[in-house]
């Protein structure tokens, strides 16, 4: 941060305070580092768009009543949805070279695959998931199989329902290839292809609340999320991550994150440049 960068408003250390409180409340998100910052960059411009003015008078309305929606907007904004498609490229290699190789052929008698991209911020993972699907694994075009997606934040997943990315979304880790044969574009913008963009069912769910009943899983992708948790969260979602999983599942994080000394059920398995991790047998 630059020195001309310090909070330009009158946001007083308890209002700040406030937000950072109220975002680990809402969402588990632990706020560190230049967190005044973040929480100035972040709010004034929602404070301003909803008409509320300053900080100050957004958090004021907030102590005055809850406003479920300010809260969600509040949330929405305060959370970082960075991702783009084939994220870090080798989870993805070792999905198409092992594990996808792998479950297709132990559920060859089910004929379907459940996938769960847990925090998908604006769908790019698992648009990823069924652009591989179409183009290395055809033999799944009868199958029955479920991708689900979700977040907290109803704001990226409304843009990931619509489908439609930038220019530089699509240019960061897509394959013109893979935009060609995927893409429609239309008015400057890069939209999904209708059969790709249905088959994905994006929800709303909160990880660090009750979370709903949910299928099985096969994959779960839970990739650059638990970085904003404490780590009595990390060990809630990983222990709840463990029972929603198959037995021969696997769960994929980010390439910072573990499950060591977190939840001991787990077990590290390389692929390739890959850690992936499986329920310890
Ligand atoms: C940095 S993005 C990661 C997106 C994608 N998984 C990837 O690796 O590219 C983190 C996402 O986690 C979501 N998130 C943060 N806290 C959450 C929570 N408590 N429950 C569900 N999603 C959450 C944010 O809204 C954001 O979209």
């Amino acid at each position: 941060m630059f020195p001309t960068d310090t909070p330009s408003s009158n946001t007083s250390p308890e209002d700040f305070r406030y937000i950072v409180e109220l975002v680990l409340k809402e969402a588990a998100i632990v706020l560190e580092g230049e967190k005044d910052y973040l929480v100035d960059s972040r709010l004034t411009p929602l404070a301003k768009s909803e008409g509320i003015g300053t900080i100050a008078d957004l958090v004021r309305l907030l102590r005055r009543d809850s406003y479920p929606s300010l809260v969600k907007k509040v949330i929405n904004a305060m959370t970082t949805n960075a991702t783009s498609f084939f994220r870090d490229a080798h989870p993805f290699r070792a999905l198409q070279s092992d594990i996808f190789p792998e479950l297709i052929a132990a559920r060859s008698d089910i004929r379907a695959l459940n996938i769960w991209s847990a925090a998908c911020s604006t769908g790019q993972e698992p648009y990823s998931i069924m652009m591989m699907f179409k183009d290395h694994f055809p033999q799944l075009a009868g199958w029955t199989n479920y991708i689900l997606a979700t977040d907290i934040s109803n704001d990226v997943l409304d843009k990931a329902k619509a489908g439609v990315f930038r220019a530089i979304e699509v240019n960061r880790g897509l394959p013109a290839t893979q935009l060609i044969k995927h893409f429609n574009q239309v008015a400057g913008e890069w939209v999904i292809r209708e059969d790709i963009r249905r088959s994905i069912d994006f929800r709303e769910m909160n990880l660090a609340a009750h979370w709903p009943p949910i299928p099985q899983m096969d994959i779960i992708l839970l990739r650059n999320v638990m970085i904003y948790f404490a780590n009595d969260t990390k060990k809630l979602i990983l222990e709840r991550t463990l029972r929603q999983l198959r037995p021969d599942g696997y769960l994929i994080l980010g390439a910072s994150e573990t499950t060591f000394g977190l939840e001991d059920a787990f077990e590290q398995v390389t692929i390739g440049n890959t850690l992936v991790f499986r329920k310890r047998r």
